[in-house]
C-alpha cells in the first residue's frame, strides 16, 4: 500500500526540506519504503543525514506548496521527538523513521526505513474527492518532464470538474495555484518542480 505523504529531512545547510512522496508501508507499519528519484533533494538528505518524518495530511495546499516551492509562509514546524529531523506541527499522523539501507542503483531509489516514532495529530477530514483530484493532478505536473503534455492536459479538465463540485475553498485554491505553475512551466519551456 502507498500512501502519499509529506516527507521532511534536513538540508545541508540545516534548513529543513518538504517534498511529497509516496510512502510503501509494511503491513505492521514498522518499517516503510520511500523511492526517491535520484537527483530530488529529498534523497540527497537521507543519504547524508539517515532520518527523516513521513506526515500524513488531508490538506491539499501542503502538498501543492511542497511540490512548487512556492510558500507565502512555511507551515510551523518543531523538532521531531526521536530522529533529528524537522516535523510538521499540524498533520494526522507523524512517522519519525531512521534509514536502514539505501539502493540507489536505478533512477529511482529504494529506501528502506524503520520507523521509530509515531504521533497522532488532529482527526482526518474523511474521503473527498476533491482533495484527491488535487494529489492526481500534482503527481501529473510532478512528472512533467517525463509525460507527454497531452496525457496531463487530457486529465487535467476531469480533475479540474470533481475539485470544483466536491472540494473545499482550499482544495479549489490549491489547484489554481498548481495550474498556475504547470502553466509558468509549459509556457517557459523550463519543465521540471522546485
Ligand atoms: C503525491 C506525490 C507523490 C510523489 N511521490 C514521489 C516519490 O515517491 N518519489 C519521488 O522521487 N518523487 C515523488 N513525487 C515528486 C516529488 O515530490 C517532486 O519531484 C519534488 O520536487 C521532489 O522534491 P525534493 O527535491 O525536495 O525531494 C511525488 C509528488 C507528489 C505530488
Amino acid at each position: 500500500m502507498i500512501i502519499e505523504s509529506i516527507v521532511t529531512t534536513t538540508n545541508s545547510d540545516g534548513t529543513g526540506n518538504l517534498s511529497p512522496m509516496g510512502a510503501v508501508f509494511g503491513i505492521d507499519r514498522t518499517i516503510l519504503e520511500l523511492r526517491p528519484f535520484s537527483g530530488s533533494r529529498t534523497l540527497e538528505n537521507l543519504r547524508q543525514r539517515m532520518v527523516g518524518v513521513v506526515h500524513l495530511v488531508d490538506d491539499a495546499m501542503l502538498f501543492v506548496r511542497s511540490l512548487t516551492d512556492t510558500w507565502e509562509e512555511r507551515p510551523p514546524m518543531q523538532l521531531a521527538t526521536v530522529v533529528a529531523a524537522p516535523m510538521l506541527k499540524e498533520y494526522l499522523r507523524a512517522i519519525e523513521f531512521q534509514v536502514k539501507f539505501v539502493d540507489d542503483s536505478s533512477h529511482r531509489a529504494n529506501v528502506m526505513c524503520e520507523v521509530v516514532e509515531q504521533h497522532i495529530g488532529r482527526p482526518p477530514r474523511g474521503i473527498c474527492r476533491g482533495l484527491n483530484a488535487v494529489i492526481e493532478a500534482c503527481i501529473l505536473i510532478s512528472r512533467v518532464d517525463f509525460l507527454p503534455a497531452s496525457e496531463i492536459d487530457s486529465q487535467i479538465p476531469g480533475l479540474q470538474k470533481i475539485v470544483d463540485k466536491t472540494g473545499n475553498p482550499q482544495d479549489i485554491a490549491a489547484m489554481e495555484l498548481l495550474l498556475q505553475h504547470y502553466r509558468k512551466l509549459t509556457s517557459s519551456g523550463s519543465a521540471g518542480n522546485k
